[in-house]
């Protein structure tokens, strides 16, 4: 029998997330260490099956409005209707900022392209996944869709032309994840109130992330992790002050600030999800991993950059 395989990773936002939505600078690492696959293959009716749901697609919860939204693009582009058994298997953590919704529908549109064997370019793959990323997200920026199919870093800004980053520094991200749903929907909606309600601290916010990021796409071209660490702690205060922390991440930040990180933030969207703390060295990372997982961190990962 046909089939059509699509495959994509997680990520990692190092800095900029939120006012990346408010065309300010975002730097973001592909993270292969969690992954998705989708297999596609004609069935009688259109069928899922992952986590969420086994069965009709028409009838999945919520959570899967994307994968259906997207699905009915991808025919409408390629002209083509046809059902489908949508299989997925993931290891990204769902909702926890690493970009489980794009990944997820980067990998369906992949393997609908696949079990057709039409080329995907990079721009229709991410038109595609915006589509989705609109329903899961609301506003999205367009960082998580294309860093979920990048083999490179990327220095981000919306609606300009995207920038591959190479990376000179070498150093050790420590993820630590909360164990709560991030809920970077409502934690975006809630910025953009309170952005209605207070514009001037807001934007300085804003502005102030977008300067922090800019500042360390140049650190990475050396070797002063130092600053990179101050710079992520800077960050987590602005973020803070937005109300896009929460205490579960505090906790961990503290902990991993406590146990000899250089630095530590919160990555991706927020009110939970998962907090990232900067190494220069393993065995310390490893440390710091021990030290997260003792308090109360559900799962911990190393990303060497
Ligand atoms: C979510 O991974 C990152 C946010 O900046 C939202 C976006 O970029 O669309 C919070």
């Amino acid at each position: 029998m046909k089939i059509g395989i699509g495959h994509a990773h997680g990520k990692i936002i190092l800095i900029g997330e939120h006012s990346v939505v408010y065309s300010q600078p975002a730097i973001a690492l592909p993270f292969k260490g969690v992954q998705v696959s989708v297999k596609v293959t004609p069935s009688e009716d259109m069928t899922i099956d992952c986590i969420y749901h086994q069965g009709l697609l028409e009838e999945a919860p919520g959570q899967l409005d994307n994968i259906k939204a997207v699905t009915l693009e991808v025919f409408k582009r390629l002209n083509k209707q046809q059902n489908f058994n949508i299989h997925i298997e993931s290891t990204i953590p769902q909702e926890r900022g690493m970009g489980s919704s794009a990944a997820v529908a980067n990998a369906t549109i992949a393997a609908i392209y696949d079990y057709y064997d039409e080329v995907l370019d990079k721009q229709t793959q991410f038109e595609l996944a915006q589509v989705a990323e609109a329903i899961s997200h609301g506003d999205p920026s367009g960082l998580d869709a294309l860093i979920t199919v990048s083999d490179k870093p990327l220095y981000f800004v919306k609606g300009q032309e995207i920038a591959e980053l190479d990376i000179e520094t070498k150093g050790y991200l420590i993820i630590g994840d909360t164990g709560e749903k991030g809920q970077t929907k409502l934690a975006v909606q809630a910025l953009g109130q309170r952005k209605l309600e207070n514009p001037q601290l807001v934007d300085e916010l804003i502005y102030g992330l977008g300067r922090l990021a800019h500042s360390v796409k140049e650190l990475l071209k050396g070797n002063d992790l130092y600053t990179i660490g101050s710079i992520m702690n800077k960050s987590q205060q602005y973020l803070s002050q937005m109300g896009i922390s929460n205490s579960s991440l505090n906790n961990l930040i503290t902990i991993s600030n406590q146990s000899g990180s250089l630095g530590s933030k919160l990555t991706g969207g927020g009110w939970g999800g998962c907090m990232l703390a900067l190494s220069d060295d393993l065995i310390l990372a490893q440390q710091i991993e021990e030290a997260l997982l003792k308090n109360n961190a559900r799962q911990t990962w190393v990303l060497a950059f």
